[in-house]
C-alpha cells in the first residue's frame, strides 16, 4: 500500500485515501532494526553508569543474594510475593531429592485502595491474608514453631542486606504514604506482631530476583530473568569487581551477586527512547510523572491504556465510533492488556470476538473497518511493546558478553498474550543480525510460578549461611 511502509493487510480493501492519517502512527509505533540496536547500545552504557557511585538512571541495585542454589537446598518456607495485582502467599517444601519442591499457594487480588492508602493498611492487608492462610494451611500457625518466611516484594529497594530494603519509590502507579525512604521490613514485621503470626522474615527479594534463581534452579542455562507483567524489569549475576559501587566493601575478589537492574527507570532523561504524544500523556497523567519511562512504553499496565488514548484522539478527529456513546472510553484505564491479547486472537471474518470486547469493555459497538482499524492500531502498540522489551534483554547479554543463553521470563503478560513472545524474539534476532535459518541464540523461555519457589530458595541459601556460621 503507498505511503505505509508494511502493507497492514488487515487494511485491505479499505480505499487508501479512508486511512491514509494512519501512516503517522506507523512512523511514531515501528521501530526498525537500527533503532533497536540504537537503543540497546545505549541502554548498555546506562546499565554500566547504575553500577558507578556517581549512579545514572537505572538504580542497578544490589540484592546480596550471592550465588545461585546447587539444587540441594531442603526446607519449608513461606513466601510472599507482592506484585503489582495481587498478593500470593505461597508454602514451598523444597524436598531431598535434587530440583524437587512442592508447593501450596494462594491468590488474593489486591484492592485499589490498598494500592494508594496508607503503609499500616497495606502491611495489615498482607498480614490479615497470610493469617488466613496459616488458619486453612498450617493450623493458625499454632505448631509452637516460627516460621521462615521469604518476602518478594516488586518495587525497587535500596538493601544493605537481604534481610532489610529501603523503598527507593514507588512504580506501577502505586501510591502508599509513609513507606518511600522507609526500611519496609520492621514496618511489615510491626504488621505481623499486630496479629501474633508465629513468622520470621529471613529474605527481602525482588520478583526478577525470584525469578533468576527459580529458572536458574530447574535450567542452569537461565542467565537472566525477568518479569513482563504490570511492569517489567529483569536481574543476572553480575561479578562485584565490575560494581564500582561495592569497591569499599571489601568483597572477596571472586565475590559475585545478583543485581536487580529495576531497568524499567530506563531513559528517564529522555535521550534514545521514541515518545509519542501518547506516551508523554501516560507519563503526565500518571501517580509519578517522570519516572519509569521505560517501563510506560512497554509495560501492560500501560498497552491498555495507551490503545484507550489514541482510540480516543481519533474519535475526537471524526474518524472512529462516529454517533456513539463513547463515555466509557473516557474512563482513565478502562482497558487491561487483555482487551489487546483478545482482539488480536481473533481471526474470524467479522471479528466477531473482538466487537464483544468493545461491547462488554466499552459499550461500543464499532462496524468492521472500524474494528480492523483497531486492530491494526493493536498490533503497532504490542509489538512496539515487545521489540522494546527486547531491547533491555539484548542490554543485559550485550554487557555480560553472552552470545548464548536462556532467560526466564515470568509475568501475565509474557506467558497470556500470545504473539507477544514472538515480536520479542523477533526484535532479538533484529538487534543481533542472527539469520533467519539460525536458531534464537538467547531464548526467552516462559518461567511460570516461578516467584514462590524463588523466594524459597532464596531463603533457604541465608538459612545454610546461618547454619554455616553458627560456632560449633
Ligand atoms: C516494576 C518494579 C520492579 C518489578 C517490575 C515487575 O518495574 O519497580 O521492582 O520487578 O515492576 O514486577
Amino acid at each position: 500500500m503507498a505511503g505505509f511502509r508494511y502493507r497492514p493487510e488487515i487494511l485491505d480493501g479499505m480505499p487508501e485515501s479512508d486511512i491514509m492519517y494512519l501512516k503517522e502512527y506507523e512512523d511514531w509505533f515501528v521501530l526498525e532494526s537500527d533503532e533497536l540496536k540504537k537503543i540497546t547500545d545505549h541502554f548498555v552504557k546506562e546499565l554500566e553508569k547504575g553500577l558507578t557511585k556517581e549512579g545514572g538512571n537505572i538504580p542497578m541495585n544490589v540484592t546480596w543474594v550471592m550465588g545461585f542454589p546447587s539444587g540441594h537446598e531442603t526446607g519449608r518456607v513461606l513466601t510472599l510475593d507482592m506484585g503489582g495485582t495481587n498478593l500470593r502467599v505461597c508454602d514451598v517444601c523444597l524436598s531431598t531429592r535434587k530440583r524437587d519442591f512442592e508447593q501450596t499457594q494462594r491468590k488474593f487480588k489486591l484492592p485499589d485502595e490498598v494500592k494508594t492508602g496508607t503503609g499500616e493498611q497495606l502491611w495489615d492487608f498482607i498480614a490479615g491474608r497470610l493469617e488466613t492462610f496459616l488458619h486453612e494451611h498450617h493450623d493458625g500457625g499454632q505448631t509452637g514453631t516460627t516460621l521462615p518466611l521469604s518476602f518478594t516484594f516488586s518495587f525497587p529497594v535500596d538493601q544493605k542486606s537481604i534481610r532489610s530494603g529501603v523503598l527507593q519509590r514507588w512504580t506501577k502507579n502505586f501510591n502508599v504514604s509513609g513507606v518511600e525512604g522507609q526500611d519496609i521490613i520492621p514496618q511489615l514485621e510491626a504488621a505481623f506482631k499486630r496479629k501474633n503470626l508465629p513468622v520470621r522474615i529471613v529474605a527481602l527479594i525482588n520478583d526478577t530476583t525470584g525469578t533468576l534463581i527459580a529458572s536458574h534452579y530447574l535450567d542452569p542455562q537461565v542467565k537472566v530473568g525477568s518479569i513482563f507483567s504490570t511492569g517489567c524489569n529483569a536481574a543476572y549475576m553480575e561479578e562485584c569487581e565490575l560494581i564500582p559501587k561495592l569497591a569499599d566493601i571489601g568483597l572477596p575478589k571472586n565475590a559475585k551477586v545478583i543485581i536487580n537492574t529495576e531497568y524499567g527507570a530506563f531513559d528517564n532523561d529522555h535521550k534514545v527512547l521514541p515518545l509519542t504524544p501518547f506516551d508523554r500523556q501516560i507519563d503526565r497523567e500518571s501517580a509519578r510523572p517522570g519516572t519509569q519511562i521505560y517501563e510506560k512504553m512497554v509495560s501492560g499496565l500501560y498497552i491498555g491504556e495507551m490503545l484507550r488514548l489514541i482510540m480516543l484522539t481519533l474519535h475526537e478527529q471524526g474518524r472512529l465510533f462516529k454517533d456513539q456513546d463513547i463515555t466509557r472510553l473516557r474512563n482513565e484505564n478502562a482497558l487491561e492488556a487483555s482487551f489487546l491479547s483478545v482482539a488480536e486472537l481473533d481471526f474470524s471474518d467479522g471479528l466477531d470476538d473482538m466487537r464483544e470486547e468493545f461491547e462488554e469493555s466499552l459499550g461500543l459497538s464499532p462496524n468492521l473497518n472500524e474494528l480492523k482499524i483497531c486492530r491494526y492500531l493493536i498490533g503497532l502498540v504490542a509489538t512496539r511493546a515487545a521489540r522494546l522489551y527486547a531491547c533491555g534483554i539484548a542490554a543485559i547479554c550485550k554487557k555480560k558478553n553472552m552470545r548464548k543463553c536462556h532467560v526466564g521470563v515470568d509475568g501475565s503478560v509474557f506467558n497470556k498474550y500470545s504473539g507477544f513472545k514472538g515480536r520479542a524474539a523477533q526484535g532479538l534476532r533484529d538487534i543481533f543480525d542472527w539469520p533467519p535459518n539460525e536458531l534464537e541464540l538467547i531464548a526467552l523461555n516462559s518461567s511460570e510460578d516461578g516467584s514462590g519457589v524463588g523466594a524459597a530458595l532464596a531463603a533457604a541459601l541465608v538459612l545454610e549461611g546461618e547454619q554455616k556460621a553458627k560456632p560449633l
